[in-house]
């Protein structure tokens, strides 16, 4: 499957890949440089990577506390050192993280480097591999800064995904759930069907979750690559979620708090009778608890601090909370309004329907 995504920056192709063979070509593109995920390497070194000696790659530790212009800065000395012109390529091979800080070095050194990516983990193929964000965390604050620059082309190749711990693949399923309930009632159903399949990692149950991940990703950010009106939309489960990752200091992955971030928000929509009663509870009941496999416990719930953690929501302009919900229809709204009280309600809800003690 190829995919052509046009941006404001500059147009990019997502290739599916089915079989390894791709990677001759990036090898064999003349002034590259390859930076790859410190665990990426060590577990395909032997395989994939075979082809790559260690002084062609840069090797990058991987920890979200990394995520910084430290790390920018280090990558940057590594690339002057090797004499790297503005004409090189970056190749990058890894998750999330990865993208993030090459992302960010490939968009500022020299102005702009041609930059290629391949994504490795389930969140980077379904979701954040599109998009031309890059974001680094800046003294606590998470991706505080970055740029908008994507990649020239993006190679998935979905067996990259049988190395991944279960907890990094529960992450991604629940970006591609998100993903699926925002493409409307069809893609719902679809991914119910689908879950089975996608817990055992069934490459063609994951090969479809993904592409069609990426298309409903790519209907949000159509026309507002910026950010800064509809593709807000896909912030849908990451208002409590954030919150939820910073009370478990990040025991949560990013993923699994989304999901939770969804049931809360369900809450609150069907308590301003946006969403329908039934609605909401089949939608919990068949598809977000039980892929909720890491659930918070209840000193990770406490209504203060998610109301501050929600009140440092970057895209808050005024003084009430920013709750995206869903509506009937699979219809989505972004509420400024949002109160204390309702967070408390929600929570409370969550809790009592999670049954955590
Ligand atoms: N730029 C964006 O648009 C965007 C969007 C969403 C999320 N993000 C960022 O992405 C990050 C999370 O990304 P992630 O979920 O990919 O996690 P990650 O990059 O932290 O990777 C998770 C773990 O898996 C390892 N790993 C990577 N590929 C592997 C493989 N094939 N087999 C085994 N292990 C592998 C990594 O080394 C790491 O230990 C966060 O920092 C988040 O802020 C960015
Ligand atoms: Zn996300």
């Amino acid at each position: 499957m190829k995919l052509s995504i046009s941006s404001n920056i500059h147009d990019y192709q997502v290739t599916i890949e089915h079989s390894p063979d791709f990677f001759n070509d990036l090898c064999n593109i003349p002034s590259r440089c390859f930076i790859v995920d410190e665990n990426v390497w060590t577990l395909y070194k032997g395989t994939f990577l075979r082809n790559l000696s260690e002084k062609d790659v840069i090797i990058q530790p991987i920890k979200e506390e990394l995520k910084n212009l430290d790390s920018v800065q280090n990558l940057y000395d590594q690339l002057v050192n090797r004499s790297a012109k503005r004409n090189w390529t970056m190749i990058s091979i890894g998750g999330g993280i990865l993208q993030d800080i090459t992302g960010f070095a490939a968009s500022t050194i020299y102005r702009g480097m041609r930059w290629i990516y391949l994504p490795t983990t389930l969140l980077s193929q379904a979701d954040s591999c599109i998009g031309s964000k890059t974001s680094l965390n800046y003294r606590g604050y998470k991706n505080l800064i970055g740029t908008f620059y994507p990649p020239v082309q993006i190679h998935i190749y979905p067996p990259f995904l049988n190395s991944l711990k279960d907890i990094d693949y529960q992450s991604g399923l629940g970006e591609i759930i998100k993903l699926f309930l925002m493409g409307g009632c069809e893609h719902y159903r679809n991914i119910i069907q689908l879950m089975a399949e996608l817990q055992m990692r069934d490459p063609e149950a994951l090969s479809i979750a993904i592409q069609e991940a990426l298309k409903i990703k790519l209907s949000y950010m159509e026309g507002d690559e910026f950010d800064t009106g509809f593709r807000n939309l896909l912030n849908f489960g990451h208002d409590f979620g954030h919150a939820l990752e910073s009370a478990s200091h990040y025991r949560i992955p990013h993923g699994q708090a989304v999901i939770f971030g969804m049931l809360a928000a369900n809450c609150i929509a069907r308590r301003r009778s946006l969403l329908n009663n039934s609605v909401e509870e089949e939608i919990a009941d068949a598809l977000l608890i039980p892929n909720l496999s890491i659930p918070p416990s209840i000193d990770e719930l406490d209504p203060e601090m998610f109301v501050q953690a929600m009140q440092k929501d970057k895209k808050r302009t005024g003084d009430a909370l920013v709750l995206i919900m869903m509506m009937d229809n699979f219809e989505f709204f972004k509420a400024n309004d949002v109160t204390p009280d309702e967070i408390q309600f929600a929570l409370n809800e969550v809790i009592s329907s999670l049954k955590i003690k």
